[in-house]
């Protein structure tokens, strides 16, 4: 298959996974906890600038949203399920459009943020060339990106969910979020902090069933789905929970 056939289908399999499942980000991160109970959207939330415009670029269903940043948050999405949703929380400043073409003036934004979406993005450098548009001076760019667990049981664990998924769990970018400081430096970016915390999921109940929802398992995905929540739920009857290893990156303008 050629890049371009790839990427179309990768932007085909997005769009229907969330049009159908539209929240299902923000169920499995907003239970995903540290060790004092927050969840990695309090993390986003503490990079935010404290004045001034906050663009939520594939905000999904808008969990950044909160009513103090009401009046100076913009939340785009390319899918309109998830913006219904986000709208029901009561997000009223919703667009439907894509990172790559944002609907907002040069240089206005203070923060642009971006949860758990650089990694399938179809063009991250023009998204990344975007942020740095619309960011005024001063701005900053806040993002999180699922990443690898650095504990080895936690390794293991993830080496049977893609043994159980039959395949990798990987996303289109993962070779440019490698190392992503010469991609942000060519679109004006500086990188200023690059850190990983690992949070975890509780897989009883319903939680084993939601978390292997969660996961873009493309190909047959309802028989991906149901080992994936087959393995899960085995390893919640053994008492463990799911590790949900994140990593934010921070930026300034150049
Ligand atoms: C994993 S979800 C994250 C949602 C939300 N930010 C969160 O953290 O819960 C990824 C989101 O990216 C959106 N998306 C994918 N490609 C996009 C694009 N090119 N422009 C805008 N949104 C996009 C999807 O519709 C989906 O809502």
């Amino acid at each position: 298959m050629n890049r371009r056939h790839a990427g179309q289908e990768w932007d085909a399999y997005l769009a229907g996974f969330h049009e159908k499942r539209p929240g299902i980000t923000e169920r499995l991160l907003s239970r995903s906890l540290d060790a004092r109970g927050a969840t990695p959207y309090d993390w986003v939330a503490g990079a935010l600038s404290d004045s001034g415009p906050v663009v939520d670029v594939a905000c999904g269903s808008a969990p950044l949203w909160n009513p103090r940043l009401a009046g100076r948050y913009l939340g785009v999405d390319l899918s309109s399920a998830e913006l219904d949703l986000a709208r029901q929380r009561g997000a009223h400043r919703l667009t439907r459009g894509s990172a790559e073409v944002l609907p907002v003036e040069t240089g206005t934004a203070a923060t642009v943020v971006c949860s758990m979406a650089l990694m399938v993005l179809p063009d991250l450098p023009a998204a990344l060339g975007e942020t740095r548009r619309v960011l005024r001076p001063g701005g900053r760019f806040v993002a999180i990106v699922p990443t690898i667990p650095r504990r080895l049981d936690d390794l293991v664990f993830g080496a049977g969910l893609v043994r159980a998924a039959r395949g990798p769990l990987s996303y289109r970018n993962d070779p440019l979020l490698r190392r992503p400081r010469r991609l942000f430096a060519e679109q004006g970016l500086t990188i200023t902090e690059d850190t990983r915390r690992t949070y975890r999921f509780d897989l009883s109940a319903d939680g084993a069933a939601d978390a292997a929802a969660s996961f873009y398992l493309r190909g047959p995905q309802s028989a991906r789905e149901s080992e994936v929540a087959h393995y899960l739920s085995r390893a919640s009857r053994r008492g463990r929970t799911m590790p949900i290893p994140i990593r934010r990156i921070l930026a300034r303008l150049n």
